[in-house]
């Protein structure tokens, strides 16, 4: 689908390499660490949705997850396959639209969102609600990653600034709110240092 957001994002990847980019890291989000540690993230069909460069990828594979990583660009799905290459690993990618997921209804444990839903502009996120809903397992779980309110809203849209209600006027329908917390980096530009950690569970 080559809509407007689509066509963003392929914009956005043709700017900088991709390991240049604003949100490429080279070790795994704290968050999720951290979730896995605490045994909160079932181990099975785990699937990194907007997984850009890979870091969290690699890093659930590494722990033992049937990881597979879903972008909507090529390039930093290129750049994933290299890393993925380098460290031995066999990863499944999949260029697709998280509004569409090319996975079977129930088929997956896990969905890893870290900054891809905060992308998506209010009129298109119950697509996004509908498509993960609809490939979760029952039971199955959603980890989102995504940027909080409580910071400056860049004036041309997206990625957006997150209230919990807007989280819940797209999920609560199919999902219940397992835990919902927050992490904040000082050291990081004033507009994205605070991010919801979200865990949702498929009804
Ligand atoms: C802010 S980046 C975060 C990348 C990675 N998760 C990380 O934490 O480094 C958001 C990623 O989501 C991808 N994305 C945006 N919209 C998407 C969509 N509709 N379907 C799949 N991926 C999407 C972008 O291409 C981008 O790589």
């Amino acid at each position: 689908m080559r809509d407007e957001h689509t066509q963003r994002w392929q914009q956005r990847y043709r700017e900088s390499p991709p390991d240049r980019m604003p949100w490429h890291r080279e070790q795994p989000a704290e968050a999720l660490v951290e979730a896995v540690r605490r045994g909160l993230l079932p181990k099975g069909v785990t699937v990194d949705l907007g997984c850009g460069t890979g870091t969290d990828l690699l890093y659930l594979a590494h722990q033992g997850y049937d990881a597979v990583g879903v972008d909507i660009a090529a390039e930093p799905l290129h750049f994933a396959r290299a890393r993925i290459r380098q460290a031995g690993l066999h990863i499944p990618l999949i260029q697709a639209d998280a509004r569409f997921l090319p996975f079977r209804d129930g088929s997956i444990d896990l969905i890893c969102d870290s900054g891809c839903f905060h992308s998506f502009a209010p009129e298109i996120r119950p697509m996004y609600a509908r498509s993960v809903a609809r490939v979760l397992k029952p039971g199955g779980i959603l980890f989102m990653r995504e940027f909080h309110h409580d910071q400056p809203q860049p004036p041309e849209g997206g990625p957006y600034r997150l209230k919990l209600e807007e989280f819940s006027e797209v999920f609560v329908p199919l999902f219940r709110f397992l835990s919902v917390g927050e992490v904040y980096y000082p050291d990081m530009p004033p507009d994205r240092r605070r991010l919801h950690i979200i865990r949702l569970q498929r009804k």
